[in-house]
């Protein structure tokens, strides 16, 4: 599968490199609250083989699910560093059910298809995101589910408060760092990534479904608040 940052719009190569504790917490939002979201709503969905965590970071949701599942799962990143630390860590912990591959989101071409395609806080980093949707939905089977969270236009005018001043802004959720916000969240901020029920309705052809009538909802509020997390099915 091709890699390379040529689509996105931030450096992740060089934020994965030598990153900080702190960075990689940042980075992990599931490591607080949702590494139980994706394997729950695996087995209660019931769908199709194969499971793919599309951004997955540091691996922690991805690794979770390969934990608890049998099936492989399959974690996809854009920043070669953090695809290569997760093989190290699979290697050194022997866990043979998970696999680790670079992918640059709106491309996704992966050589198989997937009972369910994964994506959590990536999708606000990718400026064509219809075509992200549209890709990722091509590599789930009928009878699977497309599972990811999006920022929404409120997400988007909470974010561009603080982006009037970031540094002023240093508390507010999402400012992990002053300096880089802008740029980080730009594909946001500029509203190319902004997503809605109707958006995705008419991306995918089918409407997205809480992923909380599938799975339990951990009590984060934020989280839920400024990124939902639906499913799409696919018939
Ligand atoms: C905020 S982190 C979330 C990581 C993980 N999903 C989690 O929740 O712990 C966003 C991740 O998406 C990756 N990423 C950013 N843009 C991407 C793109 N266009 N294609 C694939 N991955 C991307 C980054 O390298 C980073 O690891």
């Amino acid at each position: 599968m091709s890699g390379g940052a040529g689509e996105a719009s931030f450096d992740w190569d060089t934020y994965w490199t030598d990153i900080s504790d702190e960075k990689r917490e940042e980075a992990s939002p599931n490591s607080h609250h949702a590494a139980e979201v994706l394997p729950e709503f695996v087995e209660r969905f019931d769908g199709p083989a194969g499971v793919a965590d599309v951004g997955c970071g540091a691996g922690v949701t991805t690794f979770a699910a390969a934990d608890r599942l049998s099936e492989t799962v399959v974690g996809y990143d854009t920043a070669a560093p953090v695809v290569e630390r997760n093989r190290e860590r699979a290697e050194r912990e022997g866990v043979e059910n998970v696999r680790f591959e670079r992918a640059t989101l709106p491309a996704f071409a992966p050589d198989r298809e997937f009972g369910v395609v994964f994506a959590y806080f990536t999708l606000q980093y990718v400026r064509d995101v219809e075509r992200a949707l549209e890709n990722l939905y091509a590599a789930v089977p009928p009878g699977g589910a497309l599972v990811f969270n999006y920022m929404n236009r409120a997400a988007r005018d909470f974010c561009s408060i603080a982006a009037d001043d970031p540094h002023a802004n240093a508390d507010h959720p999402f400012v992990f760092d002053p300096d880089e916000y802008t740029e980080r969240f730009g594909a946001l901020l500029d509203g190319d990534s902004v997503l809605s029920r109707e958006r995705i309705y008419e991306t995918l052809g089918t409407w997205p479904r809480s992923a909380f009538t599938v799975a339990d909802r951990p009590d984060v509020r934020w989280a839920w608040h400024h990124a939902l997390l639906v499913y799409v099915p696919k018939r």
